[in-house]
């Protein structure tokens, strides 16, 4: 079995996410996405959200799985038995970061390895922030996120709004 994981924080999932797990689970048996649970980095959608925007955005794909995990993704590849990360790498600013973390990653589980697949050039510009940021100020989100995210995010947003007021 070739188990692969595609970690991040997928505050909200968007369509370059989606190319990036949709081109990894076809080198895998099981492709586990796995949403960092990490409150400090004070996310909009909680967890639980981020995971039903996954599930839904990843119906058609039987081999995905997702999930969440805290703590050290080498030992949560550990208890999965995957053999490696799939990350997307949008510009070369992204593969310093990334060549950083691999090898890290590398070092502190030898056997691990990471993939880093070139985004597609028509999403390389998408970033989870700057969708977040153009909803805010009512600009669309359809050619970005898929049309259910681009839905929560706006009622997020609302509900958001009025706790705010
Ligand atoms: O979508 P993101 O925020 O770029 O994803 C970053 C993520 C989740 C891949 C990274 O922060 C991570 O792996 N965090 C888990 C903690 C960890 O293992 N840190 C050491 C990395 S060398």
């Amino acid at each position: 079995m070739r188990i692969g994981i595609c970690p991040g924080s997928f505050d909200p999932i968007t369509l370059g996410h989606l190319d990036i797990i949709r081109r990894a689970a076809r080198l895998f048996d099981v492709l586990y996405v796995a949403v960092l649970d990490n409150p400090s980095k004070r996310p909009l959608f909680t967890v639980e959200e981020r995971l039903e925007l996954l599930e839904e955005a990843t119906a058609d794909l039987p081999s995905v799985r997702c999930e969440s995990f805290s703590g050290l993704l080498v030992d949560y590849a550990a208890d999965k038995n995957a053999t490696a990360i799939v990350r997307g790498v949008r510009s070369p600013s992204d593969c310093e970061y990334e060549l950083q973390m691999a090898t890290m990653n590398r070092q502190l589980s030898p056997g691990l390895e990471t993939l880093l697949l070139p985004t597609a050039p028509e999403y390389a510009h998408i970033r989870s922030s700057l969708v977040k940021e153009v909803a805010l100020f009512g600009g669309s989100v359809d050619q970005w996120v898929p049309g259910h995210v681009g839905r929560r995010l706006y009622a997020k947003l609302r509900a958001k709004e009025g706790a705010d007021r």
